[in-house]
């Protein structure tokens, strides 16, 4: 029989504590409702305690979230603990996660405490979070460079305070296969008590080893491993959670173990963080990368048209890679419509609908074929949509190689029609100035990518900026087959994103 492994997805915790993966609140419900729909065990929704947004959006992902637990990191220390169940107190299955350092390094020069003090507060904070909840996750951070025996001892405290699961992270990314697995043996030789729970681990990637480690885990008897989507993450990130699942499906045969996530969903998980993020994985990345099943060798081709197994070890279809079909035109009705995005896996309400199909009828009056990717491109632009102050009534540029640009927008604000021009580099940045004008607050553009959803030259243009304003960092996106008509969709867009985010926290 094989052994079920949970999945702990830290994507909204540890993942979006990386460099430029932040996400505003319904971006955050957005993911964690394809987290669900994949059947993840754990999702962990963030760190209450560390800001005023994170704890509403734990909070909200807590009340959204039925079928997985929803789980909110804290500190070892009371204040933290309080906060985390706040939280999470509405979720269906909440789970507290508390952590405290064990190495030498940290208890002396980050926590500045004694080992018996680690010991003792690893312990008190375990029993307060049970009090709050059934479900309490100890981690040991740095748990890799600390000593086993301590942790088996730390492990043996907090497990009589009630811990029902232990999770053993590898920090800094700095075990290796091998080490790995005899240290967690080990552990588990000293700490008997493990049999009783579940054992976790959390690999970072700064050797490249997060996913090898976390499988080494598994062999040495852990049953939850901690992942994230695309493996972002701290640093190098973290294992990237499509690479393990499909080597515990495609290696049956070694683990002898599986878990629950659906895994022709995995592909669009990826790209649901990608758009979001702004941040796209290489084309060569295992599993989910554009080229993961690109055959360019003759020799390749010439096998894998005579059977797919010469050079594919799982199929495309499994990870949820479709073929790219050319699908409706400007005079197909809106029930083929809502039968496509069915095929596709987007079931919209009614209101979406219509709207959705408006949009559709526009890309379909300028492109002369419409493909499975325009329709996704604009389906998954409008998920974690807010509502919109601003929209576009209308904009002129002028630009050339010889003058300065200049942009004249306007925008649309409550039925009133605001107008500004600008000059700037270029006409995108002419554009995006005069739209700082009409809102009238200080915004700096962090990242602007301009990409092609498909071939040819009617092409969608898929526009993507990312801008510091207010104190945060938003994301904006923009369709069009004029790609400077979607830059300023994505420009507004993300003007949008900041004062709803505004209006919820003041
Ligand atoms: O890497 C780590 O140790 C962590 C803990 C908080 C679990 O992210
Ligand atoms: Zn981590």
């Amino acid at each position: 029989m094989s052994q079920r492994i949970k999945i702990f997805d830290t994507t909204l915790r540890d993942g979006e504590q990386s460099p430029g993966c932040s996400m505003n609140l319904a971006e955050k419900v957005e993911l964690a409702k394809q987290l669900e729909r994949m059947n993840v065990d754990v999702i962990e929704a963030g760190f209450a305690i560390s800001s005023p947004g994170d704890f509403l959006s734990v909070k909200t992902i807590a009340e959204t979230v039925e079928n997985s637990v929803v789980a909110s990191l804290a500190r070892a220390v009371p204040l933290d603990i309080d906060r985390a169940w706040e939280a999470v107190s509405g979720a269906k299955q909440p789970r507290i996660h508390t952590f405290l350092a064990t190495s030498p390094i940290h208890m002396e020069y980050k926590l500045d405490m004694t080992p018996e003090q680690v010991l003792e507060t690893s312990e008190a904070m375990v029993r307060r979070a049970k009090g709050y909840c059934g479900d309490v996750e100890f981690s040991a951070e740095d748990a890799t460079r600390s000593d086993p025996l301590f942790l088996a001892q730390v492990f043996d405290a907090v497990i009589r305070a009630g811990a029902t699961t232990i999770n053993i992270p590898d920090t800094v990314g700095y075990a290796v296969p091998e080490e790995f697995y005899e240290f967690l043996m080990k552990i588990r030789r000293h700490c008997p008590a493990l049999d009783s729970v579940t054992v976790a681990v959390h690999c970072h990637n700064d050797l490249g080893l997060g996913v090898a480690n976390s499988l080494a885990g598994i062999r040495a008897g852990a049953t939850q491993i901690e992942c994230t989507i695309n493996g972002i993450g701290e640093r190098a990130g973290n294992a990237a959670m499509e690479e393990i699942v499909m080597a515990l499906a495609t290696r049956r045969d070694i683990y002898g173990a599986q878990t629950g996530i659906l895994t022709t969903e995995l592909v669009r998980a990826s790209k649901l963080l990608s758009r979001i993020t702004g941040v796209n994985v290489q084309p060569n990345k295992a599993i989910v990368g554009e080229n993961a099943f690109a055959h360019e060798a003759g020799i390749h081709q010439h096998g894998v048209l005579k059977n797919k197994k010469t050079y594919e070890i799982m199929t495309p279809e499994s990870v949820g890679f479709k073929a790219n079909q050319m699908v409706l035109g400007k005079h197909s009705g809106k029930h083929a419509f809502r039968t496509k995005l069915k095929d596709l896996g987007y079931e919209v309400s009614e209101d979406e609908l219509v709207v959705a199909f408006e949009q559709f009828k526009d890309i379909a009056d300028k492109k002369k074929l419409v493909y499975d990717r325009d329709i996704e491109a604009l389906i998954s632009k409008r998920l974690a949509e807010v509502p919109a102050v601003y929209t576009l009534d209308r904009f002129v540029i002028n630009s050339g190689n010889s003058i300065t640009s200049t942009a004249v927008i306007s925008l649309i604000k409550e039925e009133k029609v605001y107008e500004k021009v600008s000059r700037g580099e270029g006409p995108i940045d002419a554009a995006f100035k005069a739209i700082e004008k009409i809102v009238g607050f200080s915004i700096n553009l962090e990242d602007y990518q301009l990409r092609s959803i498909t071939e040819g030259e009617d092409a969608l243009g898929d526009a993507f900026v990312k801008l510091d304003a207010k104190g945060g960092h938003f994301t904006g996106r923009g369709l069009s087959t004029d790609v400077i008509e979607a830059s300023i969709l994505a420009y507004v867009n993300a003007v949008n994103k900041i004062l709803y985010e505004d209006s919820l926290v003041s």
